[in-house]
Formats: C-alpha cells, sequence, structure tokens
C-alpha cells in the first residue's frame, strides 16, 4: 500500500516532487490558519508520517494519540516544540534541516544588528509619517560597528556565519560562550571563548543562536540585560522564548541597553500594538530568518527526503531521533 504524509503548511513544490517519485501520497494543510494538535490527532491516524514547519506542538500526548507514525520531519533546524524523550520512548523518528539555513539566518541577524544600530526601520517609518523635513546634523545618529566587539551566545553553523560576517566587515572582534570550543572559529576568526558574565559584559552586540531548552529559557532576563553595556544592541534570530520580553522591554525604555534586533519574539508572533516596534533602536522581523527562496527549498528538500529515507529503512539525512 501507497504510504501517506501530512504536510502542516504550504511547502516548496521540490518538497511535493519528490514525495511523487517516490509513489508516496500526501496531503498538504493550506487554510489560512494553524491547524492545532487536538484537531490534527484524529486526522493523522490515515498517515505515516508528518512534516511539520511551523508552531505544531508535538508533545507526549500528540506522540501516544499518533504512535503509528514514523517520523516526525521537522521543516526547521530547531525542534524545541517535539518531545524528544517521548518520540525515542516511542520509537518514533525525528528529523531536522540543519546547516542549509545557516547563511540565510546569519543574513538576517546581520540585517537586524545594522538596522538596529542605525534606526533604519524607525527611519522609514518616519518617512511614510512625512516626518522627512530638513537634513539635521544632530537628529537620527546611530552606532558604528567598526572595530567594536560581538558575543554568540551559542557557536554552532549560524553563530559562526554571523561570526565571519562581522569579522569580515567590520573587523568586529569575535568573543563567544559555548559549552564546547568552536576550532575552527578560534582559528579562522580568533574568536576567543569567555564565560557567559565576560561576555555581557564586554559585548557591544550580544547576537543568540542557540536552541531554546530547559536552560536557555528566558535566559536573557533583567539580571541578565543589567549586566550588558548600556551601549550594547541583543540580536536574537534563535528563538523568542530566550529573552523575557517585558524584561528586554524594560531594559532598552531605562536605557539598560542601546537596541535590539529581533527576528523572533515572545511571544509570536507580536501584535501590532507591541512597544518594542515603536521604539526607534529596535528593529523586528516576522521569523522570517531562513526565508529565502534557495534555502526554503533546501529545508523542503531534507524534509522529504527524511522521510522517503525512514520509508526505505535507511538512515535520515539529518537526524534528531532516529
Ligand atoms: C528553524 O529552522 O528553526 C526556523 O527558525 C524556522 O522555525
Amino acid at each position: 500500500m501507497r504510504k501517506r504524509v501530512y504536510i502542516t503548511r504550504n511547502v516548496p513544490e521540490i518538497a511535493l516532487q519528490l514525495l511523487n517519485d517516490n509513489q508516496i501520497d500526501y496531503t498538504v494543510w493550506t487554510e489560512n490558519r494553524h491547524q492545532p494538535a487536538e484537531e490534527l490527532i484524529p486526522v493523522m491516524k490515515e498517515y505515516d508520517a508528518i512534516i511539520v514547519s511551523g508552531p505544531l506542538q508535538v508533545d507526549r500526548h500528540f506522540l501516544e494519540s499518533c504512535r503509528h507514525l514514523r517520523i516526525i520531519s521537522m521543516m526547521s533546524v530547531g525542534y524545541d516544540n517535539v518531545d524528544v524523550t517521548a518520540a525515542k520512548d516511542l520509537g518514533i523518528a525525528v528529523g531536522n534541516t540543519p546547516g542549509v539555513l545557516s547563511g540565510a539566518t546569519a543574513d538576517t541577524a546581520f540585517l537586524l544588528m545594522l538596522a538596529a544600530s542605525r534606526k533604519a526601520f524607525h527611519m522609514h517609518k518616519e518617512i511614510l509619517r512625512g516626518n522627512w523635513n530638513f537634513w539635521d546634523p544632530t537628529a537620527n545618529l546611530g552606532l558604528e560597528l567598526n572595530g567594536k566587539t560581538l558575543g554568540i551566545v551559542g557557536l554552532g553553523r549560524i553563530g559562526f556565519e554571523m561570526a565571519q560576517r562581522c569579522a569580515g566587515a567590520y573587523g568586529m572582534k569575535i568573543i563567544y560562550y559555548n559549552r564546547g570550543i568552536n576550532e575552527e572559529a578560534e582559528r579562522q576568526l580568533g574568536a576567543i571563548r569567555v564565560s557567559f558574565d565576560e561576555l555581557l559584559q564586554n559585548s557591544d552586540v550580544v547576537s543568540v543562536h542557540t536552541a531554546l531548552t530547559p536552560e536557555t529559557k528566558e535566559l536573557f532576563n533583567k539580571e541578565v540585560f543589567s549586566k550588558m553595556k548600556p551601549s550594547a544592541i541583543f540580536v536574537n534570530t534563535a528563538r523568542g522564548g530566550i529573552h523575557n520580553e517585558g524584561d528586554l522591554i524594560a531594559a532598552l525604555q531605562n536605557g539598560t541597553i542601546w537596541g535590539a534586533g529581533l527576528d523572533v519574539t515572545n511571544p509570536e508572533p507580536m501584535t501590532a500594538d507591541n512597544p518594542l516596534l515603536n521604539m526607534p533602536n529596535v528593529a523586528v522581523l516576522p521569523h522570517i530568518g531562513s526565508a529565502t527562496v534557495d534555502t526554503r527549498n533546501a529545508m523542503a528538500a531534507i524534509a522529504a527526503r527524511n522521510v522517503i529515507r525512514t520509508f526505505e529503512g535507511k538512515e535520515l539525512e539529518h537526524a534528531v531521533v532516529e
């Protein structure tokens, strides 16, 4: 019998093509709303696998209700919404799509750093409001990044790409806080591994590239922001849950830190009345880190191949749980 895959959102055509080529049937959820787990569970009985893109909570209850599934194939590098322990216990494979999105995500972090440092999003809004009046030598002043220090929290593939861009473009000094040593970054970029507190105290830009885990949940809170330089920019392109949004807003309002660039928010999506959207030194994007044609095609292809390989009894291309 032909295998069947459920896909939680529209995905690039390449994934559907790969499934077709391998005689696998699929259903794509195309409604313009997130389909919650409770609604999805009864539907899943007819499927052998699921490709997940978006915020579906794949918790123990979901997995126990769908234990016939062979694989949860994430079309993302992050899998914080999956109970990995439960998947292991129940023998359900979990795949993800690392590597191919590192450049695009680092580009987004770099863009947000630069946009915050020059108040670019705010200035654009000022033009739309009809407030471009005259050239004022004392107004709209931002911060320069040349020769400054970048602190990377979580120096994996994406953090490395961000460090490379900042070292190359601005000769920024790279310090990092990471579980292990990143020898390549130390050799190629002169990166220096430091303690978390040293990173906070010495960085002009702190850029977060770590996974959301119980240890990193709201790691950036009032106390942590208070250890940063008043001139520092906080950049988060990883997961919004890594910062406490109320504490971030307060830190920006009272000058504890200077600015922020966010591709991820806490909670997500951010509502239009969020004060961060009206702060001149803040740039916010709606979680588009990996949103380029090439990157999304590559992610979709890996997600599909992980499903195909599972049905063929082969090792996953990228496995979280095998
Ligand atoms: C990822 O790949 O984890 C992106 O953030 C999309 O969720």
